[in-house]
């Protein structure tokens, strides 16, 4: 059964080309934009028009781009295509491998893995067109001022569109023309397997084009049109690194946009890139300098940045998060992070928590209230609600060999620099004194300390430093208190 709001009877994503100018030991559609690879956009758009088979045509490093597109969409079909080369041998691949399992007819859409911005409702604008007017081909084309390198649509004298020209096939004349072949297309099924059966090879490039089935397609009859985009970059493809940061920038540009729209504040859109996979709520203000990856969520009036980048991060309602480097953690509500703080994986910090400046944090969960203001580490740690961690505290969690945990109880207040040597486990009510190595438990209530009674070595500095700006000072100081010991008191 094909479900009501069933799209075209199948997407063919073109993805064998080896895309050279890239000069990358990547595949070209495995480069991102946005957090997602060139592949993953254009397999997003030609989901979201429902399309109940997808092909994608490899080639070049098939292996690989085959592992990423299963990795993304598990019921894409992988097509291989062979030794002749060209984008009408690619689709006719992917008819074949579709036609194997069952029959096709309908529409049959044709898009590229290498043009990332292209959306989901110009390609369902499209195909609805086409199947609108009946047409045996309909193609997204645009009028560029530079057609250079591209296809060229044919026109006869009542506007329709004839055909499309190569610009290495194309006349002086032709290459006048500014309206270009996106490479775009929605098909009928059995014109286009009928007309591919008919393309040949005979051209300047010695290729099987897909662009040839307009002409034929017209010559048996059927109606060609053009969508005409005014929105270029839609069908723009990355073809190096300077149009792949071209279209990062334009896609992030309208990624911002679109949540400015939707109520979150951007102060410096320029300055903040937001991927395509990140979710904000309303009344979020994003500070300059934000990047934002991942499956981020934020949570309504949390504010982030200035100069922050958090990827796969949680953070909640009323959140601060300023000058910081997060990676999978989780931010409570209303709670304070940084500035100047690391938050590495698996940092969960409860409601109206802190984590202060020079703070880095791992495999930490933080109780509710709880502050870790300023100077330290805490890894592979859970920290009870309401406890307060002094300055510099360091949780030594690494023997060397294995990690162990360390357990702080709630309401526990610890002095500055105290060093916890895990295993150990800190009793609700604690305290440390300062510089406390804690390598045994805390009963909860005691107050732990380990460090040796002070005892100064009177007259050291000058005996064992003699010379020295120290000791001349020292000797100064104490001959100024032995002599007139009130005098520093009322002279000066
Ligand atoms: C093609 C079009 C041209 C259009 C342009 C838009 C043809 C003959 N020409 O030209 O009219 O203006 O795209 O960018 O179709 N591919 C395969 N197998 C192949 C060859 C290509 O899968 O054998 C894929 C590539 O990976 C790429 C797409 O098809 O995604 C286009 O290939 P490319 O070589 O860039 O086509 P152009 O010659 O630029
Ligand atoms: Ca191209």
């Amino acid at each position: 059964m094909i479900p009501e709001n069933a799209g075209p009877a199948a997407v063919i994503v073109l993805a064998a080309g080896a895309g050279t100018r890239m000069k990358s030991r990547t595949p070209k559609i495995l480069h991102e934009i946005g957090g997602l690879s060139l592949v993953g956009h254009a397999l997003r758009a030609a989901r979201s028009i429902n399309p109940q088979r997808l092909a994608i045509v490899v080639r070049h490093e098939r292996d690989l781009v085959a592992g990423h597109v299963s990795a993304l969409d598990p019921d894409a079909v992988i097509v291989d295509q062979d030794d002749v080369p060209g984008t009408g041998r690619a689709v006719e691949a992917a008819l074949e491998a579709l036609h194997a399992e069952q029959g096709l007819a309908g529409t049959v859409v044709v898009t590229y893995g290498d043009v990332p911005l292209l959306s989901g409702e110009l390609l369902g604008e499209l195909v609805a067109t086409h199947e609108r007017d009946g047409n045996a081909v309909t193609v997204l084309t645009a009028v560029l001022d530079d057609a250079t390198g591209y296809g060229r649509i044919l026109r006869g004298e009542d506007g329709s569109v004839t055909g499309i020209r190569e610009h290495k096939d194309s006349s002086e004349a032709e290459r006048l023309i500014r309206e270009v072949n996106s490479g775009i297309y929605a098909f009928d099924a059995a014109v286009l397997r009928d007309a591919l059966g008919k393309v040949t090879t005979d051209n300047a490039q010695g290729e099987k084009y897909l662009t040839d089935v307009l002409s034929l397609a017209r010559a048996a009859g059927g109606r060609v049109a053009a969508v005409v985009t005014a929105d270029r970059w839609q069908v723009e493809g990355a073809n190096d690194r300077v149009q792949l940061a071209a279209l990062g920038a334009e896609l992030n540009r309208r990624t911002v946009e679109g949540w400015m729209r939707a109520g979150v504040t951007v102060v410096d859109p320029a300055t903040t890139w937001i991927d395509a996979s990140v979710t904000l709520d309303e009344d979020v203000r994003l500070l300059p300098n934000t990047q934002l990856h991942g499956a981020t969520t934020v949570a309504r009036d949390a504010v982030v940045g200035p100069d922050t980048t958090l990827t796969d991060v949680t953070v909640g309602e009323g959140a601060t998060v300023v000058r910081t480097h997060g990676s999978g953690s989780v931010i409570g509500p209303r709670a304070a992070v940084g500035p100047f703080t690391y938050l590495r994986p698996g940092t969960v910090l409860g409601e109206k928590g802190k984590i202060g400046a020079f703070y880095e944090t791992k495999n930490v969960t933080i109780g509710r209230g709880s502050k870790l203001s300023h100077l330290g580490y805490a890894g592979d740690a859970e920290i009870g609600e309401d406890t307060n961690i002094g300055c510099g505290n360091i949780t030594a969690n690494y023997d060397g060999e294995k990690k162990h945990r360390t357990v702080i109880g709630s309401g526990v207040r610890t002095g500055s620099n105290t060093v916890f040597v895990a295993p150990v486990t800190v009793g609700d009510g604690a305290y440390s004194g300062a510089g406390a190595v804690i390598r045994k438990d805390v009963p909860a209530g005691a107050l732990a300390l380990s460090v040796a009674a002070q005892r100064n070595a009177e007259g050291w500095v000058p005996a064992n430093r003699p010379g020295t700006r120290s000791a001349e000072l020292a000797q100064a100081a104490t001959q100024n208190s032995s002599s007139t010991p009130a005098s520093t008191e009322e002279g000066k």
